[in-house]
């Protein structure tokens, strides 16, 4: 099976340990497993658990402790509505492997995480993007969307809040997406990494499988829970679909490891401590690239409503690849070109990782739009 290159991945795999100042980074701020369990009060009691573990494959699907405590992030929805899944990058594979037929059509929202778009036309379907464009704030066109069905056309895909813009669909919006993949019988797939660190209020934002009954939910704790290293995603579905992935699942996963999924469980029964936590820094972090760009006369932008992330356009006679290299050789920070997802002119910028490194790599980034400027 051929695959397009993962662009992204790529890039970072290439430069994100070497680099001096990395601003490519989507997590939140990772947080130790010592900051956890004080954060949730285990400091003591882990060892104990943890030494209790007998380490088999675990519940094959994820805990019920853990399954609870995802359904609990989704309104209307129960524990047998999740699966636990090998990070998001997991689930996501899965579902296409689970949902696409050659010659199936799939609409995807672009710009998004490449494997919304590369998976499916690896499984032989195609993709037929929607562009979204910074003049809409981000949002999808809904008449430009419907105008895209097509009788073979199975699933609409999008990031929410999306990856690389930053910004989240709006509630009509969403429910727009909701009442036009209803009327085709489709299903919406929603990969929602992001959600829980918005900018405007403490509340998780909706997701589309609180308001749509095909609509499938993925998530992580990889981005606003601050957990990567957990490598633990999930998704939420209707178990019919469930058990559609179950039959590639048990070929290409079998569980996820008991040990990930006790702490995502302690996580998650924390949440509003770890969500609090992590909101302050991309709060904090967002400011302080606000200030930048506002004074910055090279770089514009849409002011991201969500994420860890966001596309700058700035005007230098670049390719954004050049752009980055060269930034990255001269000055040690890291960005991530926009050309791979498509939008060339554009960097992507993380602004969930370490308050200090973004001071530092803002101003060495001016340097370099001052010292190549027209
Ligand atoms: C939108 C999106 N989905 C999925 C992933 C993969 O996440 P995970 O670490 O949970 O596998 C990423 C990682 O960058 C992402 O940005």
């Amino acid at each position: 099976m051929k695959i397009e290159d993962f662009g992204v991945e790529i890039w970072m795999n290439a430069h994100e340990t070497t680099c001096r100042l990395n601003i490519a980074e989507t997590c939140v701020d990772s947080i130790t497993f010592a900051e956890l369990m004080q954060m949730a009060g285990k400091t003591q009691a882990i060892l104990g658990e943890l030494n209790a573990l007998k380490l088999t494959y675990g519940a094959i699907e994820g805990t019920a402790r853990l399954k609870q405590a995802i359904a609990a992030l989704y309104t209307g929805r129960v524990a047998s509505d999740v699966l636990v899944t090998h990070g998001a990058a997991g689930a996501n594979a899965l579902l296409y492997g689970a949902l696409m037929e050659p010659g199936d059509e799939v609409i995807a929202i672009v710009p998004t995480y490449q494997q919304h778009t590369s998976i499916p036309e690896s499984l032989g379907a195609v993709v037929r993007p929607l562009t979204l464009r910074i003049e809409d704030g981000y949002q999808p066109d809904l008449v430009a969307l419907e105008g895209l069905i097509t009788p073979r056309t199975r699933l609409i895909s999008l990031t929410n809040p999306n990856n690389p813009t930053g910004v989240l669909v709006r509630d009509e919006v969403l429910a727009g997406i909701a009442e036009i993949a209803a009327r085709h019988d489709l299903w919406v797939i929603s990969d929602e990494v992001y959600r829980g660190v918005n900018q405007a209020d403490d509340v998780l934002s909706t997701s589309i499988a609180e308001i749509y009954p095909k609509g499938v939910a993925v998530g992580s704790m990889s981005k606003a829970f601050a957990l990567a290293g957990l490598r633990l995603g999930w998704i939420v579905a209707p178990p019919a679909l469930l058990h559609q992935v179950m039959i590639h699942r048990d070929y290409n996963t079998i569980s996820v490891g008991m040990i990930d999924d006790l702490i995502a469980s302690i996580a998650l029964e924390n949440r509003e401590a770890l969500l609090a936590r992590n909101r302050q820094i991309v709060r904090t972090n967002l400011e302080i690239l606000a200030r930048w760009v506002d004074a910055e006369p090279s770089i514009s932008w849409f002011k991201p409503t969500g994420a860890t992330v966001t596309l700058l356009t700035y005007d230098l006679d670049m390719p954004s690849r050049e752009f980055c290299k060269r930034l990255l050789d001269e000055t040690g920070v890291l960005l991530v070109p926009g050309s791979v997802f498509g939008v060339e002119g554009t960097v992507r910028i993380g602004f969930g990782n370490g308050t200090e490194t973004l001071k530092a790599a803002l101003p060495a980034v001016s340097a370099f739009l001052r010292k190549h400027g027209r």
